[in-house]
């Protein structure tokens, strides 16, 4: 892959995102529920988590944006979502959504064979319709998406969750591009993605060399998120993960304490095309 980001290991990182949903759906006041996400855990991936930057991590940030994912899903009524590098995203098992509800799954070949099945072993069916396209988020996936049936003239839930900070600047650009150009009036878009200040936070360089070694270096930033996507004619409001730990925002509730160290400058993006 680019930039030095390796086909395995960042297949390896969804499931350190589900160790750390799982987690925080342990929580007795957990902001985020993933029932499913336990499916995913293994002592490896477990390993995997607890040895990453000595231990200070920009995690709390994993079930934030699923929150914010689940909620702006669930309040958009849209028919058809789209989760971009997908990995162990079980929103379509895990959600209260309506059986008519397409929900595909994007993401590297191979990466998502089995996950049904390891779901159905945990006792989860998908609650909706779920059509997996195994493609290069790099390449022209869009053919292959319309391929599996999503209508470009319908609105859709576009989710990019732990995806572009594995893509270079260019290549996010002409993502967004493609989704763009995709994304009927009436569409949601959310994400998260570093600052460039995070790229170059002391407090985070542990992590972020660990990760370099494991061949998942973060490459991909973006300085003002609602800027980029305004000129792609959204109109998006982006916080910083630092920002909601002080202070907090009106589209996310409020974090629980653990929830909000060590302070990250990481956006949390939502974005509706009108
Ligand atoms: C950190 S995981 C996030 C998974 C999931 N979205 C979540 O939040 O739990 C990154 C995922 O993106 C996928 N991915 C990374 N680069 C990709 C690419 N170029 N094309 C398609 N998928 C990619 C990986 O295979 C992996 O499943």
């Amino acid at each position: 892959m680019n930039d030095g980001v390796r086909p395995d290991p960042v297949k390896l990182s969804s499931d350190w995102m589900a160790v750390l949903r799982a987690r925080e759906h342990a929580q007795p006041d957990a902001y985020l529920s993933d029932p499913c996400a336990a499916a995913f855990v293994t002592p490896a991936a477990e390993t995997g988590v607890d040895t990453l930057g000595g231990g200070v991590l920009p995690s709390a940030v994993v079930p934030i944006r699923a929150r914010l994912g689940d909620l702006t899903l669930l309040s958009s009524g849209v028919r058809q979502a789209v989760s971009l590098g997908s990995g162990t995203d079980c929103r379509a098992y895990r959600l209260p959504l309506e059986p008519g509800v397409v929900y595909y799954e994007i993401d590297l070949p191979g990466q998502l064979t089995g996950k049904t099945e390891r779901l159905a072993a945990a006792g989860f069916a998908p609650r909706c319709g779920v059509r997996v396209v195994e493609a290069d988020l790099r390449r022209d996936w869009a053919p292959q998406l319309v391929t599996a049936g999503f209508s470009p003239a319908e609105p859709a839930h576009w989710i990019a969750e732990g995806l572009l900070s594995y893509l270079s600047a260019e290549r996010i650009q002409t993502l967004l591009a493609a989704v763009s150009s995709l994304a009927a009036p009436g569409s949601w878009l959310t994400f998260d993605i570093p600052h460039e200040r995070f790229l170059r936070d002391p407090v985070f360089e542990p992590f972020l060399r660990e990760m370099g070694r494991r061949g998942v270096p973060y490459v991909g930033a973006l300085t003002d998120p609602a800027e980029t996507l305004a000129g792609f004619g959204w109109s998006a409001s982006a916080v910083l993960h630092r920002e909601l730990a002080t202070g907090g925002c009106r589209w996310l509730p409020p974090l629980p304490e653990r929830l909000r160290t060590p302070p990250a400058d990481v956006w949390l993006v939502r974005a509706h095309r009108p």
